[in-house]
Protein backbone atom coordinates (compact mmCIF):
# COMPACT_ATOMS: atom_id res chain seq x y z
CA UNK A 1 0.00 0.00 0.00
CA UNK A 2 1.28 3.37 -0.78
CA UNK A 3 2.10 5.45 2.21
CA UNK A 4 1.26 8.48 0.51
CA UNK A 5 -1.55 9.08 2.70
CA UNK A 6 -0.42 6.95 5.47
CA UNK A 7 -1.27 10.72 7.66
CA UNK A 8 -4.33 11.59 6.11
CA UNK A 9 -7.55 9.73 7.54
CA UNK A 10 -9.86 12.21 6.27
CA UNK A 11 -9.33 14.11 2.60
CA UNK A 12 -12.01 16.80 2.11
CA UNK A 13 -12.99 16.53 -1.31
CA UNK A 14 -14.07 20.03 -2.57
CA UNK A 15 -14.85 22.05 -5.83
CA UNK A 16 -12.98 25.77 -6.36
CA UNK A 17 -14.72 27.94 -8.16
CA UNK A 18 -12.11 30.85 -8.15
CA UNK A 19 -8.41 29.82 -8.03
CA UNK A 20 -8.20 33.00 -5.84
CA UNK A 21 -9.67 31.08 -3.02
CA UNK A 22 -7.53 27.99 -2.76
CA UNK A 23 -4.37 28.62 -0.96
CA UNK A 24 -6.55 30.63 1.86
CA UNK A 25 -8.93 26.88 2.03
CA UNK A 26 -6.09 24.79 2.18
CA UNK A 27 -4.17 27.09 5.24
CA UNK A 28 -7.50 26.88 6.82
CA UNK A 29 -7.78 22.99 6.58
CA UNK A 30 -3.98 23.05 7.69
CA UNK A 31 -4.87 25.14 10.41
CA UNK A 32 -7.40 22.11 11.61
CA UNK A 33 -4.47 19.93 10.85
CA UNK A 34 -5.78 18.55 7.30
CA UNK A 35 -2.64 17.38 5.44
CA UNK A 36 -4.73 15.98 1.99
CA UNK A 37 -7.09 17.47 -0.04
CA UNK A 38 -8.85 15.82 -3.16
CA UNK A 39 -9.79 18.93 -5.63
CA UNK A 40 -12.35 17.68 -8.30
CA UNK A 41 -12.73 18.69 -11.92
CA UNK A 42 -16.11 19.69 -11.35
CA UNK A 43 -15.58 23.85 -11.99
CA UNK A 44 -14.04 25.68 -14.85
CA UNK A 45 -11.28 26.86 -12.93
CA UNK A 46 -10.27 23.63 -11.08
CA UNK A 47 -7.04 23.06 -13.07
CA UNK A 48 -5.92 26.90 -12.18
CA UNK A 49 -6.94 26.31 -8.04
CA UNK A 50 -4.84 23.22 -8.28
CA UNK A 51 -1.81 25.44 -9.65
CA UNK A 52 -2.33 27.61 -7.13
CA UNK A 53 -2.15 25.30 -4.16
CA UNK A 54 0.92 23.48 -6.27
CA UNK A 55 2.64 26.42 -6.20
CA UNK A 56 1.59 28.39 -2.36
CA UNK A 57 0.91 24.96 -0.66
CA UNK A 58 4.00 22.62 -1.04
CA UNK A 59 3.49 21.00 2.00
CA UNK A 60 -0.32 19.77 0.90
CA UNK A 61 -0.63 16.36 -0.34
CA UNK A 62 -2.52 17.40 -3.28
CA UNK A 63 -5.48 14.94 -5.29
CA UNK A 64 -7.52 15.22 -8.33
CA UNK A 65 -10.77 13.70 -8.37
CA UNK A 66 -13.58 13.46 -10.31
CA UNK A 67 -11.07 12.07 -13.21
CA UNK A 68 -13.40 10.98 -16.05
CA UNK A 69 -10.53 10.76 -18.93
CA UNK A 70 -6.90 10.20 -19.97
CA UNK A 71 -7.65 13.65 -20.53
CA UNK A 72 -7.85 14.86 -16.96
CA UNK A 73 -5.01 12.72 -15.81
CA UNK A 74 -2.44 14.28 -18.08
CA UNK A 75 -3.91 17.66 -17.06
CA UNK A 76 -3.83 16.48 -13.22
CA UNK A 77 -0.48 15.60 -14.09
CA UNK A 78 0.69 18.72 -15.76
CA UNK A 79 -1.15 20.94 -12.98
CA UNK A 80 1.05 18.91 -10.51
CA UNK A 81 -1.33 16.06 -8.20
CA UNK A 82 0.28 14.12 -6.14
CA UNK A 83 -2.78 11.54 -6.16
CA UNK A 84 -5.93 11.00 -8.46
CA UNK A 85 -9.21 10.11 -7.89
CA UNK A 86 -11.47 8.59 -9.67
CA UNK A 87 -15.63 7.83 -9.34
CA UNK A 88 -15.53 4.48 -11.05
CA UNK A 89 -12.99 3.22 -13.95
CA UNK A 90 -14.18 2.60 -17.50
CA UNK A 91 -11.60 0.50 -19.98
CA UNK A 92 -9.84 3.90 -21.47
CA UNK A 93 -9.69 5.16 -18.01
CA UNK A 94 -8.09 1.86 -16.34
CA UNK A 95 -5.18 2.19 -18.93
CA UNK A 96 -4.28 5.76 -18.33
CA UNK A 97 -4.42 5.37 -14.76
CA UNK A 98 -2.05 2.04 -14.96
CA UNK A 99 0.07 4.76 -17.33
CA UNK A 100 0.90 7.20 -14.47
CA UNK A 101 3.31 7.44 -11.78
CA UNK A 102 0.60 9.14 -9.34
CA UNK A 103 -0.88 7.70 -6.93
CA UNK A 104 -4.31 6.31 -8.69
CA UNK A 105 -7.69 5.69 -6.54
CA UNK A 106 -9.85 4.83 -8.57
CA UNK A 107 -13.78 4.21 -7.84
CA UNK A 108 -15.53 0.97 -6.90
CA UNK A 109 -18.68 0.05 -6.04
CA UNK A 110 -18.98 -3.52 -5.52
CA UNK A 111 -17.07 -6.35 -5.10
CA UNK A 112 -16.64 -7.60 -8.93
CA UNK A 113 -15.48 -4.03 -9.35
CA UNK A 114 -12.80 -4.27 -5.99
CA UNK A 115 -11.63 -7.27 -7.99
CA UNK A 116 -11.34 -5.56 -11.49
CA UNK A 117 -9.74 -2.85 -9.98
CA UNK A 118 -7.35 -5.06 -7.95
CA UNK A 119 -6.33 -7.50 -10.80
CA UNK A 120 -5.51 -3.95 -12.81
CA UNK A 121 -2.89 -3.19 -10.40
CA UNK A 122 -5.24 -0.91 -8.10
CA UNK A 123 -4.82 -1.99 -4.42
CA UNK A 124 -5.83 1.31 -3.18
CA UNK A 125 -9.44 2.35 -4.29
CA UNK A 126 -12.44 4.30 -3.50
CA UNK A 127 -15.40 3.47 -2.38
CA UNK A 128 -18.55 5.84 -4.31
CA UNK A 129 -20.89 6.44 -3.51
CA UNK A 130 -20.52 4.84 0.07
CA UNK A 131 -23.51 5.25 2.02
CA UNK A 132 -25.76 4.27 -1.20
CA UNK A 133 -24.23 1.16 -1.94
CA UNK A 134 -24.17 -0.25 1.22
CA UNK A 135 -21.28 1.41 3.53
CA UNK A 136 -20.33 0.37 6.49
CA UNK A 137 -21.82 -2.96 5.83
CA UNK A 138 -20.65 -3.38 2.44
CA UNK A 139 -16.92 -3.04 3.72
CA UNK A 140 -17.72 -5.42 6.59
CA UNK A 141 -18.93 -8.26 4.23
CA UNK A 142 -16.44 -8.01 1.79
CA UNK A 143 -13.55 -7.84 4.15
CA UNK A 144 -12.97 -11.77 4.28
CA UNK A 145 -13.54 -12.41 0.83
CA UNK A 146 -11.45 -9.56 -0.33
CA UNK A 147 -8.69 -8.57 1.72
CA UNK A 148 -6.42 -7.10 -0.34
CA UNK A 149 -8.29 -4.05 -1.52
CA UNK A 150 -7.85 -1.19 0.85
CA UNK A 151 -11.12 1.56 0.37
CA UNK A 152 -11.75 5.56 0.87
CA UNK A 153 -15.29 5.64 1.40
CA UNK A 154 -16.83 8.66 0.08
CA UNK A 155 -20.52 9.90 -0.95
CA UNK A 156 -22.46 10.37 2.59
CA UNK A 157 -19.59 10.34 5.01
CA UNK A 158 -19.78 12.71 7.29
CA UNK A 159 -18.89 13.99 11.20
CA UNK A 160 -21.35 10.83 12.57
CA UNK A 161 -20.21 8.47 10.43
CA UNK A 162 -16.94 8.79 9.68
CA UNK A 163 -15.16 6.87 12.82
CA UNK A 164 -17.44 3.52 11.89
CA UNK A 165 -15.73 3.47 8.47
CA UNK A 166 -12.41 4.38 9.91
CA UNK A 167 -12.47 1.29 12.87
CA UNK A 168 -12.38 -1.10 9.41
CA UNK A 169 -9.50 -2.70 9.22
CA UNK A 170 -10.29 -2.19 4.94
CA UNK A 171 -10.42 1.65 5.31
CA UNK A 172 -7.37 3.51 4.99
CA UNK A 173 -9.33 7.57 4.56
CA UNK A 174 -12.26 8.54 4.31
CA UNK A 175 -13.47 11.10 2.12
CA UNK A 176 -16.16 14.01 1.62
CA UNK A 177 -17.46 17.42 0.95
CA UNK A 178 -19.09 18.30 4.50
CA UNK A 179 -15.68 19.99 5.71
CA UNK A 180 -15.22 22.37 3.38
CA UNK A 181 -18.71 22.92 0.81
CA UNK A 182 -19.02 24.99 -2.01
CA UNK A 183 -20.83 27.61 0.23
CA UNK A 184 -18.02 27.90 2.45
CA UNK A 185 -15.47 28.25 0.30
CA UNK A 186 -17.41 30.86 -1.95
CA UNK A 187 -18.33 32.66 1.56
CA UNK A 188 -14.38 32.59 2.76
CA UNK A 189 -15.57 31.23 5.63
CA UNK A 190 -12.52 29.90 6.62
CA UNK A 191 -13.21 29.75 10.44
CA UNK A 192 -15.95 27.17 9.75
CA UNK A 193 -14.01 24.66 7.73
CA UNK A 194 -10.90 25.36 10.43
CA UNK A 195 -13.72 24.36 13.04
CA UNK A 196 -14.93 21.35 10.91
CA UNK A 197 -11.56 20.05 9.69
CA UNK A 198 -10.58 20.08 13.52
CA UNK A 199 -13.14 18.12 14.45
CA UNK A 200 -12.85 15.20 12.16
CA UNK A 201 -8.89 15.15 12.70
CA UNK A 202 -10.35 14.80 16.82
CA UNK A 203 -12.99 11.80 15.88
CA UNK A 204 -10.17 10.30 13.14
CA UNK A 205 -7.62 9.99 16.05
CA UNK A 206 -9.77 8.88 18.58
CA UNK A 207 -9.10 5.07 19.78
CA UNK A 208 -10.07 2.65 16.93
CA UNK A 209 -13.21 0.48 18.16
CA UNK A 210 -12.67 -3.17 17.76
CA UNK A 211 -14.88 -4.31 14.97
C1 LIG B 1 -17.15 12.59 -4.09
O1 LIG B 1 -16.89 13.08 -5.18
O2 LIG B 1 -16.40 11.82 -3.52
C2 LIG B 1 -18.48 12.89 -3.48
O3 LIG B 1 -19.15 13.87 -4.15
C3 LIG B 1 -18.43 13.20 -2.03
O4 LIG B 1 -19.70 12.98 -1.56
P1 LIG B 1 -20.35 13.86 -0.44
O5 LIG B 1 -20.77 15.16 -1.08
O6 LIG B 1 -21.54 13.07 0.06
O7 LIG B 1 -19.33 14.08 0.63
Amino acid sequence: MSDLLKTSPVIPVVAIENPDNAVELCLALNRGGINAIEVTLRTSKAIAAIKEIKKHCPKMILGVGTILTPDDVLASEDAGADFLVSPGLSPDLKVALQKTKLLALPGTASPTEALTAYEAGFHMVKLFPAEAVGGVKLLKSIQAPIPKVMFMPTGGVRTSNMRSYLDLPNVYAVGGTWIATMNDIENRDWASVEQKATEAVQIASSPKASV
